[in-house]
C-alpha cells in the first residue's frame, strides 16, 4: 500500500451552534457535496468531552445505513468526503483523523509534501499512525504543540508554518468543546454565518439551506469559529483580518433537482435563465475587462477541459467581433509552452467556472509573477481564482452540481460574448448596424436555448436508443463549430464512456478518416455559416465510406438534412459567432441520455470529480 495518500478534490463541512445535535445536518450537508465525487466518508461530533466518530469507505447512503449517521450527540462537528487519489478507499484512510488520545479530530483536503519527514519525527517521539494518509500527521502535530501548552489556534498556526504543500484543514479538540479551527493554503474553504451557528465548508451549496450569507477565508489566513463568531487572522503575523460577510444569490432550491432526475438535466433546462442572468452582468465590469484586453500586447485565454472549450469559442468571437485573436492555452501546458513570449504587458484571460481549478490557477500565478493583467472568468464569488486576478467577472448560472458542466459553459460563452461585443464597439471597425444585430442575436439566445431543448428532447433520447452501443464517436465541426464538436465528444466521454474525438472537419481527412466504415457514427455540427458548404463537402466524404451522419443542423436545412441519417434542428436566426450556445445543447442532451440508457449515473462520473485540484 502506497504511504502517498492525498486528500485532493473531497468534501469538507464544520458546524459550531449554540445548542441542538449537529450530527443530522452534517449527513445532509456531506450529501449536498456528494457531486465532487467522493469514495468514503466521516463525521465527528464532541459532547461529554468525548468525540464521536463513524466514518467508513462507501457512498453516504450505504454508510448512513450501516452506521446511522444521524445519531451522533453534540453541537460541533466535523465531516468530510473523501476522494482517493494514490491510495485505497478505507475505513482507516477515511477522515476525519486523529491524535493518539482521540482528542483532537481533523479533516483536510490538500496534499502535505513533508509529510514523511514529519511522520518519521511524530513516530521517533512515539505516536501511532493508523493510516496511510498524509493528513494524520496533523492531529499528532497539533497534539505535540497543545502538550506545550499552546491552545488549539496556535497549535494550528504552528501546523501551518511547518508543512509544505497545499491544504484547507478544519480541526476541532475536546479540550475546547466549543471551537472549529481552520487554515487555508491552496484548496477552498468558506464560512457561513448565522446567528448562533456558524459553518466551515470547501462548498457553498454545503450550508446553502441554513444561510447565504458568507464571509470568505484566504489563503494564508486562519479562522476560528465559535457559535458566537468568527475571528480571522494572517497566518504570518497573526494581525486582525476584518472581512464583511457577503451575500451570495444562490439559493438552496438552486441546488436541488427541483423535480428532475438528475442534476445534469436540470442544469441543461436552467440554461436559458442562466444566459438570462449572466447578460445582466454590469456593464462597467464587462468595459473594464475590454479595457484591460486593448492595452495588453498579447491576450492569452487558458482554461482546461469544457472551459478550454469555451476558450476556443471565445477566441472566434474576439477574432471575428472585436479584432482582437487571443492565444488559446491548456492552462495545465501553459507554463510550459509560453517560455519568453509572455511579458508584464500581456493578459491573461483565465476561465474556469469552479475557479479552483489548480492548473488553471497555477498558470494564472505564473503569469501574474510575471506581471501580466489577470482577467477571471468564474461562476464562483470568492473561489481561489478571484485571489490572483486583477478583474473577476462571476457568471451567473448558479450552483453547478452535476460533474459534467453545461450551464457554467453556457454562461462563459454569454460573458465572452459581451466582451467581444463591447470589443467591436469600441475599436470601432465594425458597422454599428451589425454590432446591434449581433447585441440583439445574443439577447435572442434564452428563447433560442429554450426552443433547441423543446425540440431535441425527444429527439436526443430516441437518438441515444439507436447509437448507444457504439463504441467510437466522430464529432466535427469546422471554425468555430470546432469547439462545439469538442465539447460534444467530451460529454459523451465523460458521462457515457463511449470513446468520442472532437475534430476540425478540415483535418479529418488528414487521418481520423480511417475510422470510418459502415455504421460509424458521426456528429457534425453544420450551422449556417461560412462553414457549411465545406461541411456539406466533409458530410459526403463521410458517408461515401459509409458513415452514419447525425446533424445538427438549422431548422430548414434542407439540403443538409437531406444528406444526414439523423437530424438534431436549431431554429434559424442564429448569429453564427454564438451557434456553440444552442448548437451544443442537443449534444449535451444525447450524452445524458446515452449514460442513462447504459444504466450509468450521470451526476456522477466515474474516475471524475467537479473540481480538479491536483496538477
Ligand atoms: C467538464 O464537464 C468537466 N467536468 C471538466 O472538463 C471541467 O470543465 C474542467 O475540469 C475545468 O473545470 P473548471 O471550469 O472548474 O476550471
Amino acid at each position: 500500500m502506497s504511504l502517498i495518500e492525498a486528500e485532493i478534490m473531497c468534501g469538507i463541512i464544520g458546524v459550531v451552534q449554540e445548542r441542538g445535535e449537529v450530527a443530522p445536518f452534517l449527513h445532509q450537508a456531506l450529501k449536498r457535496l456528494e457531486y465532487r465525487g467522493y469514495d468514503s466518508v466521516g463525521v465527528t461530533t464532541i459532547a461529554n468531552e468525548h468525540l464521536y466518530i463513524k466514518k467508513e469507505k462507501g457512498k453516504i447512503d450505504e454508510v448512513h445505513k450501516k452506521l446511522n449517521l444521524d445519531d451522533l450527540p453534540g453541537s460541533i462537528g466535523i465531516g468530510h468526503t473523501r476522494w482517493a487519489t494514490h491510495g485505497i478507499p478505507s475505513m482507516l484512510n477515511s477522515h476525519p483523523h486523529f491524535d493518539c488520545n482521540d482528542e483532537i479530530a481533523v479533516v483536510h483536503n490538500g496534499v502535505i509534501d513533508n509529510f514523511l519527514e514529519l511522520r518519521s519525527e511524530l513516530s521517533a517521539r512515539g505516536h501511532v499512525f493508523n493510516s496511510d494518509t498524509d493528513t494524520e500527521v496533523i492531529p499528532h502535530m497539533i497534539e505535540e504543540y497543545m502538550n506545550e501548552g499552546m491552545d488549539l489556534k496556535a497549535a494550528l498556526r504552528r501546523v501551518a508554518l511547518r508543512i509544505e504543500g497545499t491544504y484547507a484543514i478544519v480541526v476541532m479538540t475536546t479540550r475546547e468543546p466549543d471551537k472549529i479551527c481552520a487554515v487555508r493554503d491552496g484548496n477552498p474553504l468558506v464560512i457561513g454565518t448565522q446567528e448562533g451557528v456558524h459553518y466551515i465548508s470547501s462548498d457553498i451549496p454545503a450550508f446553502l439551506p441554513m444561510t447565504n450569507n458568507m464571509v470568505l477565508l484566504l489563503d494564508g489566513e486562519i479562522a476560528s469559529l465559535s457559535a458566537s463568531g468568527v475571528q480571522i487572522e494572517k497566518l504570518s503575523d497573526g494581525s486582525r483580518v476584518q472581512r464583511e460577510s457577503i451575500k451570495v444569490s444562490w439559493t438552496a432550491d438552486q441546488a436541488q433537482k427541483g423535480g428532475f432526475p438528475h442534476f445534469m438535466l436540470k442544469e441543461i433546462h436552467e440554461q436559458p435563465e442562466a444566459i438570462r442572468n449572466t447578460l445582466r452582468l454590469r456593464r462597467d465590469s464587462i468595459v473594464k475587462a475590454t479595457e484591460i484586453i486593448q492595452s495588453a500586447d498579447k491576450v492569452y485565454m487558458i482554461a482546461m477541459g469544457t472551459s478550454s472549450h469555451a476558450a476556443m469559442a471565445g477566441r472566434h468571437m474576439f477574432g471575428s467581433l472585436g479584432g482582437v485573436l487571443p492565444i488559446c492555452e491548456l492552462a495545465s501546458d501553459f507554463q510550459d509552452s509560453v517560455y519568453d513570449a509572455l511579458s508584464g504587458d500581456d493578459c491573461i484571460l483565465a476561465i474556469t467556472q469552479s475557479g479552483e481549478t489548480t492548473d488553471t490557477i497555477a498558470a494564472t500565478k505564473y503569469a501574474k509573477h510575471l506581471g501580466a493583467k489577470v482577467i477571471a472568468v468564474t461562476n464562483v464569488v470568492g473561489s481561489s481564482i478571484t485571489q490572483s486576478a486583477d478583474h473577476t467577472i462571476i457568471t451567473q448560472a448558479g450552483p453547478e452540481i452535476g460533474v459534467a458542466a453545461t450551464k457554467t459553459f453556457m454562461v462563459q460563452l454569454t460573458a465572452l460574448a459581451q466582451i467581444a461585443l463591447t470589443l467591436a464597439e469600441s475599436n470601432r471597425k465594425m458597422d454599428r448596424d451589425i454590432i446591434l444585430r449581433k447585441r440583439e442575436g445574443l439577447a435572442r439566445l434564452p428563447e433560442i436555448v429554450s426552443e433547441v431543448i423543446t425540440r431535441n428532447e425527444e429527439r436526443s433520447r430516441m437518438l441515444a436508443g439507436v447509437f448507444y452501443d457504439k463504441p467510437s464517436f466522430l464529432f466535427l465541426g469546422r471554425g468555430v463549430s470546432v469547439a462545439t464538436a469538442n465539447e460534444g465528444a467530451l460529454k459523451l466521454k465523460e458521462i457515457a464512456y463511449n470513446h468520442a474525438e472532437g475534430y476540425s472537419a478540415g483535418q479529418s481527412k488528414h487521418g481520423p478518416i480511417a475510422l470510418v466504415q459502415d455504421g460509424y457514427p458521426v456528429v457534425c455540427v453544420v450551422p449556417r455559416d461560412v462553414t457549411r458548404n465545406r461541411m456539406i463537402g466533409n458530410i459526403m466524404e463521410m458517408k461515401a465510406r459509409g458513415a452514419s451522419i447525425v446533424s445538427v443542423v438549422e431548422k430548414d436545412d434542407q439540403e443538409v438534412s437531406g444528406l444526414s441519417d439523423h437530424v438534431l434542428e436549431i431554429p434559424a436566426g442564429v448569429e453564427s459567432e454564438f451557434s456553440p450556445m444552442p448548437y451544443v445543447v442537443p449534444l449535451q442532451l444525447f450524452s445524458y441520455y446515452v449514460a442513462l440508457r447504459k444504466g450509468y449515473d450521470p451526476d456522477k462520473p466515474r474516475n471524475l470529480a467537479k473540481s480538479v485540484t491536483v496538477l
